[in-house]
Order: C-alpha cells, then sequence, then structure tokens
C-alpha cells in the first residue's frame, strides 16, 4: 500500500453503488475523511451529505474546493459526461472517473460500436442510420429479433429488443422520427440479436493498465424469470461462475486487453472504470456495451469482496501507478436484492416509511439508493430503487438465504422485489 493515500474522498452520487463506495473508502486502513454529494438516507448515517446536485458540475468543484478533499470519485455516467473530471483536473484535484472523452464511451453508442468494430473487437454487426428510409430499408434486408438503440444516454430506456418486424419498425419510427428521446434518438443502431447469458466485467483501468474485478451478473428485467420491462437492475451476484477462469482468460485476451488498447489508440487517457457488458455467446463472448462507472447493482457485491483496499486501488489507478497492483478477493460469495418500489420502472410512489429489521442475519448489508427522511425523520422511499439488501456467505445459497430473510423482515407499503436473483446459478449447482 502506498504511503500517500489521500486523507479525505468526496463519492459523487446517490445510489446505491454510492453507498457501497462510501462503505468500503471508510474501511480503508488510511481512515479517510468521506463525504458525499448528493447522497442519501442511507449515506449521511455514514458520511457528511451536501446538498449539490450531480449535474452540477461547477458546484461540485466548488464543493470539493470548500471542503478540500483530496480525492473525488465518482458514481454516475452524467456528471462524466458533462465533463466533471476535466474540470476537476483543471483544479489540480485528482480523480476517479474519465474526462468527458472517455465518458463517449458509454454516452454514445455509435461511437462505441465504431471504434468495437474498428479494432475487430467481438460485437453484433449493426447499422448506423439517422434518416427514417435507410433504417427501414435495413431492417428489412435483417431478421427478428433485432435489437434498436438510440444513440445516447436514455437511462436504460434506448434499447429496444424486437421479436417481430412491426416491433422493430415501430421502434425505429419512434427513435428516428419521434420526440421520445430527443437528441438521444437522433441517430441509431440496429444490431444483430446476441444470444446467451450476459456478465457484467468491470474494469479498473488507468491508461495501458487494467485490474479486473471480480465477475458478476445481473437481472435487469422487472419480473422474475427475466420478465417485464427492462430496469437498472434488480439484484446481482457474484462471481459468475459460468465465467470460468478459462473464460475469463479468453475474455481478457479478446475484450479487455483489446478493448484498453483501442481506447488509448484513440488518444483518450482513460482513468476510471470500464464496464464491459458482455453476452457468452455460443460462438464466443461478444461485447454489448461499455460503461464507463462502476455498475448498479453490480458494486453491491463486487466491492465487498474485496480484501485490497478499495482506496488504494482507485488511487493507484488515478496516480497512474496501476502496473503490478495485485487485487486480492475473499473466496465468499455475494448477492445483492434490490428492493424497488412497486410500479418500478414506470410509475412508482415515493415518501413510504420502510420499517428496518431490530437485527439483520449475518453477513447482511443494506445499501440505501432512493431512500430519504421525512419531516419527521423517518426514511421513506424517494425513487426507483430503493435498497440494496446484500449478503455476503461462504454459499450462494447461504447469502441468498440471508438476503431474502433480510427482505422479507424489512416493511414498507410499496415494497416489490425478485424473487429469483440468483437462480440461474442455484440451479446450475
Ligand atoms: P444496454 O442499454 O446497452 O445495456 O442494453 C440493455 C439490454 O438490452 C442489455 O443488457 C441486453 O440484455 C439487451 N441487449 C442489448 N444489445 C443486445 C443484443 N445485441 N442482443 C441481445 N440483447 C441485447
Ligand atoms: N446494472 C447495470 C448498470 O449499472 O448499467
Amino acid at each position: 500500500m502506498s504511503p500517500a493515500l489521500p486523507s479525505s474522498v468526496l463519492v459523487v452520487g446517490s445510489g446505491g453503488r454510492e453507498h457501497t463506495l462510501v462503505r468500503c473508502l471508510l474501511v480503508s486502513p488510511a481512515r479517510p475523511r468521506v463525504i458525499c454529494a448528493p447522497g442519501n438516507a442511507g449515506i449521511a448515517q455514514d458520511a457528511a451529505c451536501f446538498p449539490v446536485k450531480t449535474e452540477d458540475v461547477e458546484g461540485l468543484v466548488a464543493l470539493a474546493q470548500r471542503e478540500r478533499v483530496a480525492f473525488v470519485v465518482v458514481g454516475p455516467e452524467v456528471p462524466l459526461s458533462l465533463g466533471l473530471a476535466n474540470r476537476l483536473h483543471a483544479a489540480g484535484i485528482p480523480v476517479y472517473g474519465p474526462t468527458a472523452d472517455g465518458a463517449q464511451l458509454e454516452a454514445s453508442k455509435t461511437f462505441t460500436k465504431r471504434i468495437l468494430l474498428k479494432y475487430k473487437i467481438p460485437t453484433a454487426a449493426a447499422g448506423f442510420f439517422s434518416e427514417l428510409e435507410p433504417a427501414l430499408a435495413y431492417l428489412r434486408t435483417r431478421p427478428v429479433p433485432i435489437v434498436i438503440k438510440a444513440d445516447g444516454l436514455a437511462a436504460g430506456k434506448g434499447v429496444v429488443v424486437a421479436t417481430t418486424a412491426a416491433e422493430a419498425e415501430a421502434a425505429v419510427r419512434e427513435m428516428l422520427a419521434g420526440s421520445k428521446f430527443g437528441d438521444a434518438g437522433r441517430q441509431i443502431l440496429i444490431e444483430d440479436c446476441l444470444y446467451g447469458e450476459e456478465t457484467s466485467i468491470l474494469v479498473v483501468v488507468s491508461g495501458r493498465d487494467f485490474v479486473i474485478l471480480p465477475t458478476s451478473q445481473d437481472h435487469k428485467r422487472v419480473g422474475d424469470g427475466d420478465t417485464g420491462p427492462n430496469t437498472g437492475g434488480m439484484g446481482t451476484y457474484s462471481p459468475a461462475e459460468v465465467v470460468t477462469p478459462a473464460l475469463l482468460a479468453r475474455i481478457e485476451q479478446e475484450i479487455v486487453r483489446p478493448s484498453v488498447d483501442a481506447i488509448a489508440a484513440e488518444g483518450m487517457k482513460f482513468c476510471g472504470t470500464l464496464f464491459i457488458g458482455i453476452m457468452l455467446t455460443a460462438s464466443g463472448p461478444s461485447v454489448i456495451e461499455y460503461n464507463t462507472r462502476f455498475g448498479d447493482p453490480e458494486t453491491q457485491v463486487v466491492l465487498p469482496r474485496l480484501k485490497t483496499d478499495l482506496l488504494a486501488l482507485l488511487w493507484a489507478a488515478a496516480q497512474g501507478r496501476l502496473a503490478g497492483f495485485r487485487l486480492d478477493v475473499k473466496p465468499d460469495y455475494s448477492l445483492c436484492v434490490v428492493v424497488a418500489a412497486r410500479g418500478y420502472p414506470d410509475a412508482y410512489p415515493k415518501g413510504d416509511v420502510i420499517t428496518f429489521p431490530a437485527q439483520l442475519p449475518a453477513g447482511v448489508t443494506i445499501y440505501h439508493a432512493g431512500t430519504a427522511r421525512n419531516a419527521a425523520g423517518q426514511v421513506v422511499t424517494s425513487g426507483g430503487r430503493v435498497l440494496g439488501v446484500t449478503a455476503l456467505a461462504s454459499t450462494l445459497p447461504a447469502a441468498a438465504a440471508a438476503a431474502y430473510a433480510a427482505c422479507d423482515a424489512l416493511q414498507c407499503a410499496s415494497k416489490y422485489f425478485r424473487r429469483d436473483i440468483g437462480a440461474r446459478q442455484l440451479h446450475r449447482q
């Protein structure tokens, strides 16, 4: 461990990912002061929170300066794409998170697809369109299912996996001729459908150096058995054993190393998390997308499994000293059940009081996401994804049992969660 770890850290964001980051930074042997903006009701129990919005780049830089923080760790994609890291660099404040050029890898699906194709990194074939007629003509040449993607950030709603030609055409029309997606839909990708299991590979990147974090698998659909609309993620577990050591080595060689090199070759000085969404197809792993931040709720299961000091890892990345960094991982399994407000990802109520059990099962941690305090000081729901109920145990079934026992013991009128997080791996065992 470097003796010169930062003495204070600002974590930017307000979700379960940020609550996990705060908790994991607080246990660093360096004992840093950790603050957060804007945070949530749970984060506020662990760290001082400041009411600066994640889109308020100037406000966040001013906060970092006023509080004299030595390091900033950025959670969500929006401030990154707005250039928060650029502004912090200009102010001389070290930051973990890419500058706006690197954040384009998440903010623009066409930008990323061009890089994947240029560097021959495995990914689905795709056409690029900004005009309706050529897009419709291309559609007629492709089989269904087919995937239609709006170019820009659309909070997970810019992807339609169309199972019929009519559905595909409607999605294309809505994106290119409608107004629902605004600028995000001005360009689209029409992409061949990939089949297989998905896995989330989180990579800490610093220039051409990288450290691959433990594997995980998300559950994106809202309903049990992967039914219903896509969400930000309803639950995760780690490790994802479908990614065998041999497969991980292949992913590193065919996807991670070429991706990191491609990003550097394109002139980006990337420092931050490259989160690679991968489909494990019959013919091999294929990139679905890049995100340029930690995943949510992947973070909730990946970071608690690190024996390595998270602060030392992120600081090494920010200082360009990641080469040779050795990661130590606990042998435990982790599983996170997202407790959402019933109705999410569509309309859902806010302000429902949450009553927490007096005692949690061993190994369980509840990370807060959409929570706030009401005038009476009670913790209430304030977002679609409310809590990440996470358990660490020596087996996956034990982690699932502990997490679900805690979910059942929570009281909240609008409580909703999937009952089958981890089922794929649990049934494989
Ligand atoms: P994204 O917003 O890029 O994360 O996509 C959301 C989800 O759509 C992914 O997690 C996949 O489940 C699905 N998806 C995206 N691209 C494809 C594809 N080419 N084939 C099959 N499913 C896809
Ligand atoms: N859980 C998926 C994401 O963070 O985008």
